[in-house]
């Protein structure tokens, strides 16, 4: 489902959420790239990121066209600032009701505010496409971000123990967590 565009303003700051387009490509390849490197909280490695532009494209267009899923990217003051989305858990008649969420911004668009805003606007979404309930893998020890889901009305339902080895040696849990919507 293709996301509307909506403006906002967050603390004098003017906020643009709306869905990608073609030429936004390779800002999502090059922002993937920064935003893994950036945390120990995402999925990967900087040099994992395979993605290219062209690629892209057919990201996009999968994410606007699909009826199931939603890509939203944020701009505060015109610059691109990280993006959120959800697709289905899987494509099982059992799991249609089951929606999987991610969400990653640039460090210096956190603590805004920002990832509240565009959640409720995912979550609004995620329901108006008709999924019953809606979940996400947060890596333990980012407590921001467990914060922000647990007062959005996610509760903790699992947790994997050192699902992630980094290359310090350290381990972290995935956390998953899901609220009905
Ligand atoms: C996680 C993320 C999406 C949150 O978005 P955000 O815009 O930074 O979050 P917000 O400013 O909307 O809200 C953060 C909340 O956490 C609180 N918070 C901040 N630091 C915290 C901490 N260390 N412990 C607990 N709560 C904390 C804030 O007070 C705020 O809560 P409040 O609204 O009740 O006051 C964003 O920080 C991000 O993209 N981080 C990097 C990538 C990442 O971790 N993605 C999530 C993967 S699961």
């Amino acid at each position: 489902m293709k996301f509307e565009e909506k403006k906002f303003e967050l603390s004098g700051r003017e906020v643009i959420l709306r869905p990608a387009k073609h030429e936004d490509a390779q800002t999502l390849v090059d922002y993937l790239k920064t935003v893994c490197g950036e945390t120990r909280f995402l999925l990967c490695d900087p040099e994992e990121i395979k993605y290219t532009a062209e690629s892209e494209v057919g990201f996009i267009d999968g994410k606007n066209d699909a009826e199931d899923s939603m890509l939203i990217l944020a701009f505060v003051d015109g610059e691109y600032a990280g993006n959120c989305s959800f697709e289905p858990v899987g494509d099982r008649n059992r799991a249609r009701h089951r929606a999987d969420l991610g969400i990653a911004l640039f460090q210096r668009y956190t603590g805004l505010g920002l990832g509240r805003l565009m959640l409720t606007e995912l979550l609004d979404g995620a329901k108006k496409c008709g999924y019953e309930q809606i979940e996400l893998t947060v890596v333990g020890g980012n407590d921001r971000a467990y914060h922000l889901y647990e007062s959005l009305g996610f509760t903790e339902c699992g947790r994997i123990p050192n699902a992630n080895k980094y290359k310090d040696g350290t381990y972290a849990d995935d956390i998953r967590m899901v609220k009905e919507l």
